[in-house]
């Protein structure tokens, strides 16, 4: 599909990995919807970053612990933009924890934002995409940001990973529910932006680089490029591709 004259929404798209798939889909030529949760000085930014370079993007808040804010959410995409032709769920939910101190919030909270949301989000926007002619050869797409936790067992990560497990096979049923109209892929993203706790320039943010096989940590820009060439590529669809210098040919490192 090519992106001129159709419409992306980024879940999560105001800041760091976010940002970086918002524009690179307006680099492609596509308007942008940058979805945000309590970012909204930097959605704004994002989206004057856009119009800077001659873009159309809009942002918009809800809380995607909310199905009824989800549900508005799509409601203001319909009437701001009237289709819908890329949705990339890339908010989440990322918390380090011991087994046994996860409170059952803890659990909610992952589990609404990382799996339920991409979920709501997957089925409203489907309505949308479905409601546009397009060619059978050019289906809408779907994008779940998912994370190498799914993959491997990450001890310090239960809810996190439980729920990116969950989201890797969202994508595969999604794919062939979905399917032929609508694509749906995922991206296992490794160690591409240190946590905001955590330093870059720090040992242990390069110790994390230096274990995986290209022996370096990632840039956001690596998933905005994977975004808009899984977007151009119309034959791809019920993937999940690692975004992660090699890491998930490795151990886990937690
Ligand atoms: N960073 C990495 O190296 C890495 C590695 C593997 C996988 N990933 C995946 O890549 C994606 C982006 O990563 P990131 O590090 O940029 O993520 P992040 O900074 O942890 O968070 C992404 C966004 O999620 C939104 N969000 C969280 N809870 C929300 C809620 N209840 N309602 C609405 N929005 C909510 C936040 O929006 P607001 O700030 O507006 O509230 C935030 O901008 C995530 O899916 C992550 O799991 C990242």
């Amino acid at each position: 599909m090519l992106l001129q004259g159709k419409v992306a929404l980024v879940t999560g798209g105001a800041h760091r990995v976010g940002k970086a798939i918002t524009l690179a889909l307006a680099e492609a030529g596509a308007d942008v919807i940058v979805h945000y949760g309590s970012s909204d000085a930097a959605a704004r930014d994002t989206v004057r970053e856009i119009e800077a370079r001659g873009g159309r993007a809009a942002a918009i808040q809800a809380d995607l612990h909310d199905p009824a804010q989800i549900d508005r959410l799509f409601a203001e995409v319909q009437a701001q933009f009237g289709r819908l032709d890329v949705l990339v769920n890339s908010a989440a939910s990322f918390m380090r924890q011991p087994f046994d101190e996860i409170e059952l919030d803890d659990w909610k909270d992952a589990l609404q934002v990382n799996l339920r949301a991409p979920f709501l989000c997957t089925q409203r926007a489907a309505r949308l995409m479905r409601a546009v002619e397009r060619p059978a050869d050019e289906p809408a797409l779907i994008v779940n940001i998912t994370d190498l936790s799914g993959i491997q067992a990450w001890r310090y990560y239960v809810q996190h990973g439980v729920s990116k497990a969950g989201l890797i096979q969202l994508t595969r049923i999604a794919a062939r529910t979905l399917a032929p109209a609508i694509r749906v892929n995922a991206i296992a993203p490794g160690a591409i932006l240190p946590p905001p706790h955590m330093d870059p320039a720090g040992d242990a943010w390069q110790r994390l680089g230096e274990r995986v096989p290209l022996q370096r940590t990632g840039h956001p820009r690596f998933i905005g490029q994977t975004v808009v060439f899984l977007a151009h590529n119309d034959y791809i669809t019920g993937a999940v591709i690692p975004v992660d210098g090699g890491e998930h040919l490795i151990g886990p490192a937690n």
